[in-house]
């Protein structure tokens, strides 16, 4: 069976002692689940999240990278320095990276394998803007975004990637792909990584939906067979809708 996760991604939000009163209202708050719980502040709360949570079934990831080991890189962080304070998961290639801050697919596929190398797990966001999507391209522009970061990838890696499919228009917009929607895709992605790999590699591989998941929708959304769970922006911020949403994994 393959693993489920509900992950919240914190985005640029929350001074360090709001990280940690949230934290506590977390602890107090989500339910028991067999699912993988994550949260990823920003890097000047990661020390004192893992700090917080030390022994707690919570997992702290960290929302981006850099691929090189060490280096002039003024402002960037490292796999060795993430992976020091007890941070083991990375979310790369979010959409706001790639459209605020010109990260592509080929940057993308260096700061995988930097990961990887460093014996990372990464959860690898991708998807398709509205106009793809209009122009009934939302497919083409998925596999991709796969092939050129990820495909070079050896089996072996596949251990280590969470996919999440962000489709870009249902991201802060309060718009959600239709359960059905993102079924269909989700089922396209298993698909491709089936042939690009084997269909092994393609079941055990756990694959996100992202994009104005809300304690209203995620229940329906997660009940779809190729649905794996969710990574979570806004409702990731509140303690009781977090909560919800993970209940909703069961
Ligand atoms: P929202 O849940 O706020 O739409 O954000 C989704 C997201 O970008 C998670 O990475």
């Amino acid at each position: 069976m393959r693993k489920q996760i509900v992950a919240g991604n914190w985005k640029m939000n929350k001074t360090a002692s709001e990280t940690r009163a949230l934290l506590e209202e977390l602890q107090a708050q989500l339910p028991a689940t067999s699912a993988g719980v994550m949260v990823a502040p920003t890097f000047v709360n990661l020390t004192g999240a893992v700090e917080q949570l030390g022994g707690s079934a919570i997992e702290v990831v960290a929302q981006n990278m850099h691929f090189a080991d060490s280096g002039a890189y003024t402002g960037e962080i490292s796999a060795d320095m993430l992976a020091d304070i007890g941070i083991q998961t990375v979310i790369l290639g979010h959409s706001e990276r790639r459209a605020y801050f010109g990260e592509d697919d080929a940057l993308l596929e260096k700061k995988t394998a930097q990961a990887i190398s460093k014996g990372m797990q990464v959860i690898f966001c991708f998807g398709e803007e509205l106009e793809d999507r209009k122009a009934g391209k939302h497919f083409e522009v998925v596999a991709s975004q796969l092939k050129n970061a990820l495909f070079g990838l050896p089996d072996t890696a596949w251990g280590q990637i969470i996919l999440a499919y962000e489709p870009v228009w249902a991201i802060g917009t309060g718009e959600t792909a239709s359960p059905e929607q993102a079924q269909e895709m989700h089922a396209f992605i298993r698909k491709i990584v089936a042939d690009a790999y084997t269909p092994e590699v393609a079941d055990a591989v756990t694959i996100l939906y992202g994009g104005s998941v809300k304690p209203g929708n995620a229940a329906e959304i997660f009940s779809k067979p190729d649905v794996d769970g969710g990574l979570i922006g806004g409702a990731s911020l509140n303690a009781e809708d977090f909560s919800a949403i993970v209940a909703a994994i069961g």
